[in-house]
């Protein structure tokens, strides 16, 4: 048979297909999110995500050193607060005696050549549970941002290197570096959350913090899935307000997302591979309607491969594991 172009030659042997790779993803690109709560001892598994945990700082600094073992380097730390801590102007979040505070700090001292980038938004410690302030039932945009403003002083205080607004206010990346140059903290990085969606896929997060909305939603703040357009317009305000990296937000779901805002900024993009995104997985894997090794790797080489350079996921450590073999 006369067939002049045979694109499988290209595929014909394990070396040649990795020699042909177009798209490869180290474990230097990933973040791994991590929960922790106030105490001693604790290790307590998320019920609708497998292999997720509540620590408490003492383990999770031993967590943190078995990631680092395996080549993980980057964590995003978000705290689970008791209700009794939480009021409408989350006090907490900048409190003195702030387990979370303390945290950053002790994680920070103890292995000083990773990074930890935290979330900043009102909702784990909000008695209404959203990101911004509730006044007469709507989210006050301006009365945010000094509070969101306060918790960022506090967290780079505490040694933080990167601040990741997770809130999606307006102006609140300009607002929260002049915060931070003002108090002297210019070396302290913003990623923001820049395309952020109103998606049904964080439930499984909402459920490890407790953190879900008291009422409503939260649609007047996180994008409509339907659009994207808005993300290009998100992205140059945070970028002309100082930002130092763009997120998009569910990540694959929203890969053409990723790949606009790849196109349109200059900035690095972070895609945040969501906790409905890999609950789903890996109950489809527990069912074995999945492999889940297969899976998982395919799900984050696509996200990569859509224009992500950093790519915050809960298969980080799997992910690591399965490099080193
Ligand atoms: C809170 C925040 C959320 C996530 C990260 N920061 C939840 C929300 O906006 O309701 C979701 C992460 C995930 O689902 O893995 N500001």
């Amino acid at each position: 048979m006369q067939i002049l172009n045979r694109p499988r030659r290209n595929r014909k042997s394990t070396a040649i297909r990795e020699m042909l790779c177009e798209t490869r993803l180290d474990v230097a690109q990933l973040v791994y999110p991590l929960f922790i709560v106030d105490g001693n001892g604790i290790q307590d598994e998320v019920k609708s995500m497998p292999g997720n945990y509540r620590w408490s700082l003492d383990l999770l600094l031993k967590e943190i050193e078995s990631c680092i073992a395996l080549g993980i380097q980057q964590y995003v730390l978000f705290p689970a607060v008791e209700e009794h801590l939480k009021d409408n102007i989350a006090s907490y979040s900048y409190s003195n005696d702030n387990f979370y505070l303390n945290a950053i700090n002790k994680i920070k001292t103890t292995f000083p050549q990773i990074t930890l980038i935290s979330d900043v938004a009102m909702d784990p410690y909000s008695s209404d549970g959203h990101d911004g302030f509730v006044a007469n039932g709507q989210i006050d945009n301006d009365a945010t941002l000094p509070i969101l403003a306060q918790m960022t002083i506090a967290q780079a205080q505490a040694g933080i290197d990167i601040i990741g607004p997770s809130d999606m206010m307006d102006g609140r990346v300009g607002f929260l570096r002049q915060a931070m140059d003002k108090e002297g903290f210019v070396n302290t990085s913003i990623m923001s959350y820049t395309a952020k969606y109103a998606s049904a896929y964080y439930g499984p997060f909402r459920d490890a913090l407790d953190s879900a909305p008291k009422a409503g939603d939260k649609k007047t703040y996180q994008m409509n899935p339907a659009n994207k357009m808005e993300a290009v317009r998100e992205a140059n305000l945070d970028e002309s307000e100082g930002a130092d990296i763009l997120m998009v937000k569910p990540a694959i779901l929203y890969l053409d997302v990723i790949q606009l805002l790849k196109q349109n900024s200059n900035l690095p993009i972070a895609a945040y591979n969501v906790s409905g995104e890999c609950s789903m997985l890996m109950a489809a894997a527990q069912k074995g309607y999945l492999n889940y090794e297969a899976a998982m790797q395919e799900m984050l080489i696509s996200i990569a491969r859509a224009g992500a350079d950093i790519i915050l996921t809960y298969f980080a450590k799997d992910y690591a594991r399965l490099m080193k073999k």
